[in-house]
């Protein structure tokens, strides 16, 4: 009897511990690695306010590397990475950016276990799932939709200067002139991945929707004329740019159209994030928009993510990071503030207090139009090919040879494995 009154002790003792460690949760430093630094901070610090409730042990570092589109935030990573210094999460986009670098590599978590874990696999499209996925597993938890090929403008500056929303790229060439005639730049432009960032709206255009995915199935060869003639396009575009563009952030760019030194913008919906959170505009009213010239009915679309490394030093935090990152919850918090629309099909999109005017919008149009993978947001080509592609800019802005420019961005297509 006194022994199993005794046992019966000792397994209320390990029980009872048992559940205080489960009601205890994560604790501990949680590394959280993005480029959402200053203005694009809000929405990240939002969803890290909230998680920093509900784990009230955990201790957050939101580590920034100031960059737009992250360029600077990968190169640091990379070598934290290579060195065996992963952060327990990092921002990356879905798609062939994380897969065909880190997961290629081994070195992240299949995250199979989390989608089920959650019931998830019903809960974001089929297409978004297959981009993260590779026949190995999930490779990231998506945190929102944004969108790449959107023109913005002030309706009101439009008005007085006589000016229509163009349509396609003939008829905004058609009108350059007179806008450059009234002193105002037709199309703001900002530092070097902005370049590329225009450039995919314009390639997107006129080479369409078969043409552009193509490109990326190896089915379209990059000297095709079509391809050549799109170089030179958009060569005419820049030249309706802002000639200080190297200078400034994609920000500033979008500050040209605001304060009615630029007609137009060509950047992803961020913009509209940095213009109703930083800048406290109204859509519709401080800012109006439309799909990039000739690219309407096509979302071009990219999908921020986080990722669990192999080796992640708080692997339970991180856990439960990725949690909450891919709930409904943590994306109703996150998107209304950074310019995007939830993932996750249960974020409350229709709801018009959370999600204003032009996020209405965008979800309207994912759920309609044609989607389409981007390039330099990470969607449809791998970090190689993305990376080498700044050279190709670099050679289009240095000779704007179209035919050079198609040579060398077939090399580098070839390099990269696309269509293998
Ligand atoms: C994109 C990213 C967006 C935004 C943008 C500008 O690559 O997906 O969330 O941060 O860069 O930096």
């Amino acid at each position: 009897m006194k022994k199993l009154m005794s046992l019966a002790l000792v397994l209320s003792l390990v029980l009872g511990v048992a559940s205080i460690a489960l009601a205890q949760g994560p604790s501990g430093e949680l590394e959280i690695f993005s480029w959402w630094a200053g203005d694009e901070g809000p929405a990240l610090e939002a969803l890290i306010a909230r998680f920093a409730e509900m784990y009230p042990d955990v201790e957050v570092v939101n580590a920034t590397v100031t960059g737009g589109s992250g360029v600077n935030a990968r190169a640091v990573l990379k070598t934290r990475m290579l060195g065996g210094d992963p952060p327990d999460s990092f921002q990356v986009h879905a798609g062939q950016e994380l897969i065909g670098t880190w997961v290629i590599a081994d070195r992240m978590e299949d995250l199979t276990f989390l989608f089920e874990e959650n019931g998830w696999m019903d809960k974001y499209p089929a297409g978004l799932l297959d981009l993260m996925s590779t026949d190995e597993g999930i490779w990231s938890v998506p945190v929102n939709i944004h969108r790449s090929n959107v023109l913005w403008y002030v309706p009101a500056n439009l008005a007085e200067w006589g000016v229509e929303v163009p349509t396609n790229w003939a008829e905004f060439l058609a009108v350059c002139p007179t806008i450059q005639a009234a002193g105002v730049t037709p199309l703001s432009l900002g530092e070097n991945w902005t370049v590329n960032h225009l450039w995919e709206s314009v390639a997107l255009a006129e080479l369409g929707v078969d043409g552009w995915n193509a490109l990326w199935d190896g089915s379209k060869a990059w000297t095709d004329a079509d391809v050549v003639a799109m170089w030179d396009t958009f060569g005419q575009i820049l030249d309706c740019t802002n000639d200080d563009a190297a200078s400034l952030s994609w920000q500033q760019a979008t500050d040209m159209v605001v304060n009615g030194t630029a007609a137009f913008n060509v950047m992803g919906d961020w913009a509209a994030g940095y213009m109703v959170t930083t800048l406290g505009l109204e859509p519709g009213e401080g800012f109006g928009w439309a799909a990039s010239p000739g690219t309407d009915g096509v979302f071009m679309m990219l999908s921020d993510a986080f990722g669990l490394p192999v080796g992640a030093p708080n692997r339970d935090a991180t856990v439960a990071w990725l949690a909450f990152v891919g709930s409904a919850e943590g994306q109703d918090i996150f998107n209304p503030l950074k310019g995007s629309i939830p993932a996750h099909l249960d974020g409350d999109v229709t709801n018009a207090d959370l999600y204003n005017a032009y996020l209405q919008s965008a979800a309207a149009d994912w759920a309609s139009n044609t989607v389409v993978g981007s390039l330099v947001h990470g969607a449809v080509a791998p970090e190689l090919f993305s990376s080498n592609f700044a050279t190709v800019m670099e050679i289009f802005l240095s000779s704007r040879d179209a035919t050079a420019t198609s040579n060398a961005a077939a090399a580098v297509a070839l390099q990269s494995g696309i269509g293998d």
